[in-house]
């Protein structure tokens, strides 16, 4: 029996993916490195600082600590600097009704986002008030596909794990849902999101009286 729905934030509510990829490559062109969007795949989901790793992995370049942080904290603004413009009708077309229903349909509605930027795009976006929670990559220690962010959403929910559902763009973030012992429906393609128990396009593709049959 479903109780909650737990959703990501870049990539399932709003198409900040992208502007996390346009940074990322951006600061991977200044490094030299060729970064493309097949795998960019693994920089969804994890943390700024693992992302920044996987950069580095893959131009065979390794650098210390101080400068790792500098780097991470450039990309950042230059993101930071993207999001800024981002007006409330960006939200995914549906999602915005899709929240309201759920709610009024007596769903528990969490935000779990592994962005230290998610309040910001929640306040610019101006849908906040339509989660009871929110957790974010402020609130803990592992990024996904550690189950870690999942798991204090539904604890903070009062809600057990196998009673919530999450929407997921990532593959760490299908992970993370299933490490959690939650369901998962994964947004975008089979190619990525495979494990996860039901697929769609896009987020408002889903119909919410299939929840109970996940
Ligand atoms: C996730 C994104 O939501 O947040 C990742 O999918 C991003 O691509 C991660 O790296 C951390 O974001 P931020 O805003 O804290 O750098
Ligand atoms: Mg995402």
């Amino acid at each position: 029996m479903i109780k909650a729905v737990i959703f990501d934030l870049d990539g399932v509510i709003v198409d900040t993916a992208h502007y996390h990829f346009v940074a990322w490559q951006r600061l991977a062109k200044e490094l030299g490195i060729s970064f493309t969007e097949k795998e960019n795949e693994r920089l969804k989901g994890v943390s700024r600082m693992r992302s920044l790793e996987i950069i580095l992995e893959i131009g065979g370049v390794s650098l210390p600590e101080e400068k790792k942080e500098e780097l991470a904290t450039k990309k950042n603004s230059w993101f930071v600097e993207y999001i800024e413009a981002i007006k409330p009708d960006e939200i995914f077309s549906g999602v915005r009704e899709m929240l309201s229903s759920l709610r009024q349909q007596g769903f528990k509605v969490a935000l779990a986002s592994s962005s230290k930027n998610a309040e910001t795009v929640l306040r610019l976006l101006q849908i906040k008030p339509l989660f009871d929670t929110v957790v974010d990559g402020t609130m803990i220690t592992h990024s996904k596909p550690d189950p870690e962010i999942f798991l204090l959403a539904a604890a903070r929910l009062g809600i057990e794990p196998e009673h919530c559902v999450v929407f997921e763009d990532a593959e760490a973030g299908v992970e993370a849902a299933l490490a959690a012992g939650m369901k998962c429906v994964g947004v975008g393609s089979a190619d990525q999101l495979g494990k996860a128990d039901a697929i769609v396009n896009s987020t408002a593709d889903f119909r919410i009286e299939n929840l109970h049959s996940l």
